[in-house]
């Protein structure tokens, strides 16, 4: 077995010090959702996929079971690689369905959070010891391009984690990645889907805290590497569905008007009180306006397939070679 960790670019931090600096002095706050994941951060989001209001990668996995072969079967891939890996969980059904069709040669998990990645990339090495695992560090919406082109490659993004992003990075992300797709090649997407507020929110408010501890969690990380003094006394959490964006907004409010310094960006913040930190959102997805979605970035939705209650989707995506601007 094979086992590469590699970093995708290496100045993904300074990226990340930058967006964290100008989220911070938004008319609307922000933190970069990346902050969610340090060590802590990803054992919790781990957590989190075991919660029984988490029904998202229960669905996911009863989405892939069913249709790994027709994927394994259209796609014949030889190198997977998955954007956002984690723990890699339900990425081994497709790993069973294409080492099982006798195509796969290589896994690429790719991950910003280095520890996750170490862990996860060992435990998949040692449970397919045949094919190499080449782990890369970095963020997916900026070091695409540190993905390597060998072999016809399948890259999955499981999980919902494109409902991390909101339209316009949707777009970007997408539009990026098209320009990195071979002809032969496929995107295979987890997608959360529109359903009731109630079931919705409960996700992210779980009885136990465990998500709420996650997204505080953020602040915590941030102190540590940016010197910072988030106080988290001061921020009440908060997880709502907002059904005119069509997302879960996910993030923190502060209880009192009081300021917080960065000392490594050389920044203080003034939060009134009331005022929202946004942390994360979740988005849901509709069949038709993700077809749009792609659409838009030259690709083209091949397959998409639901769980029986119409709770979670996995779409089959290719490369629209007839697109006609
Ligand atoms: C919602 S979790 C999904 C994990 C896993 N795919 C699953 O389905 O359980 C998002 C994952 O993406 C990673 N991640 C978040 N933002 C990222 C970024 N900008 N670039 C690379 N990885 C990122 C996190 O570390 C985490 O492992």
């Amino acid at each position: 077995m094979a086992l590469d960790v590699l970093r995708a670019a290496d100045d993904s931090r300074a990226a990340l010090y930058d967006a964290t600096s100008r989220g911070l002095r938004a008319a609307a706050k922000e933190l970069p959702t990346v902050w969610l994941y340090d060590e802590r951060g990803s054992r919790l989001y781990h957590e989190i996929t075991q919660l029984p209001e988490y029904y998202l990668p229960v669905r996911e996995g009863e989405i892939l079971r069913a249709r790994v072969g027709a994927i394994a079967e259209r796609t014949k891939a030889q190198t997977l690689v998955e954007l956002g890996a984690g723990d890699a969980k339900n990425t081994r059904f497709l790993l069973d369905a294409l080492e099982g069709a006798g195509t796969l040669e290589c896994f690429v998990p790719f991950d910003v959070s280095e520890a996750m990645l170490r862990g996860s990339a060992q435990a998949i090495g040692d449970a397919y010891p045949q094919i190499s695992v080449r782990a890369l560090v970095g963020d997916f919406e900026r070091d695409l391009g540190g993905i390597p082109p060998d072999g016809r490659r399948l890259i999955a993004f499981l999980g919902s984690t494109i409902g991390n992003l909101d339209p316009a990075r949707r777009r970007r992300f997408l539009a990026t990645l098209a320009t990195r797709l071979g002809q032969e090649e496929a995107l295979v997407v987890g997608l959360d889907l529109v359903k009731d507020a109630a079931r919705l929110e409960a996700a992210y408010n779980d009885s136990r805290g465990v998500t709420e501890a996650f997204v505080r969690n953020a602040l915590a990380n941030a102190n540590r590497e940016l010197d910072a003094t988030f106080d988290q006394r001061r921020f009440a959490y908060e997880a709502r569905w907002e059904p005119e964006h069509g997302w879960v907004n996910i993030g923190l409010r502060a209880r009192q008007a009081h300021s917080v310094s960065l000392g490594r960006l050389a920044l203080t913040v003034a939060f009134e009180e009331g005022e929202p930190l946004r942390v994360e959102i979740s988005s849901k997805f509709q069949r038709e306006q993700f077809a749009a979605e792609v659409a838009r970035a030259q690709l083209r939705l091949e397959s998409w397939w639901t769980d029986a209650g119409g709770d979670f989707a996995v779409a089959l995506v290719t490369r629209d070679e007839h697109h006609v601007e």
